[in-house]
């Protein structure tokens, strides 16, 4: 009798769980075997675009620490924006006898600029501008990072001619155009739009260009392709995707790795460390079982927003040939991990533009390779880049799932997965 009334008791506890819907894996690591753990308690991380509010940039901390296993991962944007605006200025220094191609003592760029709101495109602008010093300071002390429009006679506000001494002569260096390349259904970071925008600018002032400058390489080499390569004007892009270091032999001036290698294993293993209920450092700061390590060299981690950066390198015609494949792991954490102690576990994932080079043509396909690494089975979705809803549309059941890995539209809309998530 007793008996069977515990057999009952089991059988609808186990309907109970069952109605909850939450035994996505046959979970038998850290989130404990077979128990049902609640969406707004899974792991999650958001990648590339950081919970922040996209006027004052300041970080969205509640999204950032939404429950104990939730993590930013990213790169340093500000060290990466010093250094391309550095490699642009010491590319100039160390040509200046070729640069100025209509020999006016101005030395005329144009930037494109990915996404006004994002944190990562601010930096980049803000840091190329700190190395020419054509950036302009606001009441804060922040470098303007608006787009100028045109700006060919130097009359600006939002920038201002700088001058340049090199062997005893002086330069000036001038922004001759900016603009935000968002298309007209508000993608952002648009390839197309640079093209056409290189196009409409060297119509009317191409002989002035004496450099071309983007916020990432796809933008950079639309441009590149457009225009500056024929004319054999130096670009300059950010992301070291595979195609841009190419182009490097044929005359695009440099790129910025930001350890994308590095960051796709950290957006994973941030993930399996907290679903196998290890310490959060294992296989990051701390050697894991199968010997997979980073190097402090390569990233930082900031408790206070919980957040991993990888660290940037700068990619010119000096060493590109080591970064021609943007597609490789990075070896010190390459290690197949072992599926007794990490089994199967699975997790949802979207990239929020499907057409964004960086995102598509180096991070996913990085990311799955990893992914078996990990013994993590990733679904991954695709967002059309303008509206957050062709992202969280996908995310209706997050209970067949273990874990998530977020890559927003807008900075801004950390909210709306998080309701989700709590549902
Ligand atoms: C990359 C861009 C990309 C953007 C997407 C940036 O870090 O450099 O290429 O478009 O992330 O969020």
């Amino acid at each position: 009798m007793k008996k069977a009334l515990a057999l009952t008791l089991a059988a609808t506890m186990a309907l109970g769980l069952a109605a909850c819907g939450s035994t996505p894996s046959n979970s038998e690591g850290g989130n404990g075997g077979g128990e049902t753990v609640a969406n707004k308690d899974k792991p999650l991380v958001w990648f590339n675009r950081q919970p922040s509010n996209s006027t004052t940039g300041e970080l969205n901390m509640e999204a950032l620490s939404f429950n104990d296993n939730t993590y930013y991962v990213g790169f340093d944007a500000n060290q990466g924006a010093e250094l391309q605006g550095q490699m642009v200025l010491d590319y100039i220094k160390n040509n200046i006898d070729t640069i100025d191609k209509n020999g006016d003592g101005i030395i005329g760029y144009v930037l494109a600029i990915g996404d006004k709101g994002h944190n990562d495109s601010i930096a980049r602008t803000r840091g190329v501008r700190s190395a020419l010093g054509t950036g302009v300071k606001d009441d804060k002390g922040n470098i303007n990072s608006e787009a100028v429009g045109t700006n060919v006679d130097g009359k600006s506000t939002y920038v201002q001619d700088s001058t340049l001494e090199v062997d005893g002569k002086t330069y000036t260096i001038r922004e001759l155009a900016s603009q935000e390349m968002k298309n007209s259904t508000g993608a952002t970071w648009d390839q197309s739009t640079a093209g056409n925008a290189i196009g409409t600018w060297s119509a009317s002032f191409g002989d002035q260009i004496d450099v071309v400058v983007s916020n990432n390489d796809g933008m950079g080499m639309a441009m590149f392709n457009a225009w500056a390569k024929a004319k054999e004007v130096p670009t300059f892009g950010y992301d070291a995707n595979s195609d841009a270091v190419a182009a490097i032999a044929d005359g695009y001036g440099g790129t910025i790795s930001q350890h994308a290698d590095v960051q796709a294993y950290l957006t994973l293993r941030v993930l399996r460390n907290a679903l196998d209920g290890v310490d959060a450092d294992t296989g990051i700061g701390t050697k894991d079982a199968a010997g997979n390590q980073l190097s402090e060299d390569v990233f930082r981690y900031d408790a206070e927003s919980r957040s991993y950066y990888a660290l940037n390198v700068a990619v010119t015609k000096d060493n590109y040939k080591d970064f021609l494949d943007s597609k490789v792991t990075w070896a010190p954490v390459s290690n197949q991990l072992d599926e007794k102690t990490s089994p199967v576990k699975k997790v949802w994932l979207d990239i929020y533009n499907s057409n964004d080079t960086f995102l598509s043509s180096t991070y996913q396909p990085l990311l799955q390779q990893y992914d078996k690494l990990l013994n993590l089975d990733v679904e991954y979705i695709g967002g059309d880049g303008q509206s957050e809803s062709s992202v969280l549309n996908r995310l209706t059941n997050p209970s067949a799932y273990d874990a998530f890995a977020i890559n927003m539209i807008k900075t801004d809309n950390a909210s709306s997965y998080i309701n989700q998530l709590k549902q």
